[in-house]
């Protein structure tokens, strides 16, 4: 019998199962998207399990000492994955890779793969080069990517992020975001705008516009100006049920026609991430933040006159090089006056390549701790206290799902972040907002009821847009 000999050929082998972790702050989690945006493009597959991986990659951050011996933990984790498979891809992308570079290649032998923050858009073709066997480093900073046409991967759910501007152009003496993420430079309205319409078409209903001080973003391009207070605005009439916050500010460049645009679309979240970083003016010198004490404080008082009810959150440095007990006290008087309603508290960690780095890092480890323990109980006292005066108070909450101890409680967010807890009712659907009176509070979370006369799926109401 003569037939057709037919030949079966085994697909090529696919290396195409990427796993990526993402480490430091929230622009890491919107890059993170931007990756995957970029990879499932070209075909590449997302897995949340690493030993399903052809692919490992970790989105770093550079910011504190301890943030980079976190990864260099993990990749300690990874060397047992790739002794028995010697094939996968190991990658570092983000602040790290752009500040070790090459570096980070030699010191980690596991590591294929260092790829910076604006050279996502080349990273296929550097795992390519990774799996031909030689080292893939993309780090070059560029004056223009804004990643303004790349759709991100982002799982469906209530809450996203989306950076509007990259860079930062301050350059605080102690940070390394200026070296790590290169110039400012913002996206174009437009872009911005319609990525959150497409988010309002996928019922997304709190977005946060991102950038290190995104005061400073500008689109030059816009007829009718283009600075952030008019992004802000054209962000909020996208959709009046879609909460807006943004973060974060620098105290110097928060303009009042901002707060007055805050005050002026019920959307826009009534809260305001402001870093003081230190409460002595002194220390605001040495770390280059050019302003004041007396400036931030008047800033916080006009921001209170055009937002009623206005509430701010922080970040503090605790043991700058030559911070006296005079200055850590100038510091817990400023949280005092201005009474946060949470702070981001960390010991001073120097960072090479920065100016602070040069200065003598004189405060001992002991008393660094001292100060930012007497800071972390300070703000947990001014939290707690908070909380309490809500107790008796009405808040709108969007409902996020189920509590993390219990499925017989929701958790949700008010306007100024603070999670709350309620009863779960099953006729309420996560991503529906509800008024709740508040009748419990710790310094970290707010317990409340559902209030009867509210109609909960009618959220126009309820935001009384
Ligand atoms: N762009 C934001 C902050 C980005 S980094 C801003 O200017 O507010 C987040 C916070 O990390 C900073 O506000 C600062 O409080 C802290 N930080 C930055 N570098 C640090 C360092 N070397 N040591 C300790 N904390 C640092
Ligand atoms: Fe760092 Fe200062 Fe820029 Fe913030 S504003 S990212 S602290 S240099
Ligand atoms: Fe870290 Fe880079 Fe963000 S250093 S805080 S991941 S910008």
């Amino acid at each position: 019998m003569t037939g057709k000999l037919k030949i079966f050929t085994l697909p090529l082998m696919q290396k195409n199962n990427v796993y990526i972790e993402t480490y430091g702050c929230q622009m890491n989690v919107a890059d993170t998207e931007i990756v995957l945006g970029i990879l499932k493009k070209q075909g590449y597959d997302v897995t949340d399990k690493p030993d399903n991986a052809d692919i490992i990659l970790l989105n770093t951050c550079s910011i504190r000492e301890n943030a980079e011996q976190r990864i260099y933990g993990r990749l300690g984790n990874f060397k047992t994955l790739k002794t028995q498979r010697p094939e996968v891809i190991v990658g570092i992308l983000g602040c790290m890779a752009e500040r070790l570079k090459k570096d980070l290649i030699e010191e980690k032998k596991i590591v294929d793969l260092v790829v910076g923050p604006d050279e996502y858009r080349r990273l296929p073709e550097y795992i390519d080069v990774a799996f031909n066997g030689d080292k893939g480093i993309g780090v070059k900073l560029s004056r223009t990517e804004t990643y303004d046409d790349i759709e991100p991967h982002r799982e469906d759910g209530l809450s996203a992020w989306i950076s509007v501007m990259r860079g930062c152009d301050k350059f605080c003496t102690f940070c390394v975001v200026p070296f790590t993420r290169g110039r400012e430079r913002s996206r174009s309205l437009e872009s911005v705008v319609k990525e959150v319409e497409s988010l309002s078409a996928r019922r997304f209903k709190d977005v946060t516009l991102l950038g290190q001080n995104v005061n400073s973003y500008l689109d030059e391009q816009f007829a009718n100006g283009g600075d952030f207070a008019d992004l802000l605005a054209a962000v909020a009439k996208v959709d009046r049920t879609m909460r807006v916050r943004f973060t974060t500010s620098h105290p110097q460049d928060l303009s009042d026609k901002l707060l007055h645009t805050i005050a002026k679309h019920p959307n826009l979240c009534n809260h305001i991430h402001l870093p003081v970083q230190s409460g002595s003016n002194r220390i605001l010198e040495l770390m280059n933040r050019t302003y004041t004490v007396e400036h931030y404080l008047d800033l916080i008082e006009r921001a209170k006159r055009i937002i009623p009810g206005v509430s701010f959150s922080t970040d503090i440095i605790a043991g700058f090089p030559t911070e006296t007990w005079e200055d850590h006290l100038a510091t817990l008087d400023v949280m005092r006056q201005v009474r946060y309603d949470g702070a981001y508290m960390f010991k001073y960690s120097p960072r090479e390549g920065t100016k602070a780095f040069k200065m003598n890092d004189d405060v001992t480890e002991e008393i660094k701790s001292k100060r930012l323990q007497e800071i972390i109980e300070l703000q947990q006292q001014i939290s707690f206290e908070k909380n309490q005066e809500l107790i008796g108070k009405e808040e709108t909450v969007l409902v996020e799902g189920f509590s993390r101890k219990s499925d017989d409680f929701y958790a949700g967010r008010t306007d100024s972040n603070k999670v709350v807890i309620i009863s779960a009712d099953r006729n309420i659907q996560p991503g529906t907002y509800v008024k709740v009176k508040i009748n419990k509070a710790t310094h970290a979370t707010l317990f409340g009821e559902l209030m009867n006369e509210v109609q909960i799926d009618d959220e126009k109401i309820v935001l009384s847009v």
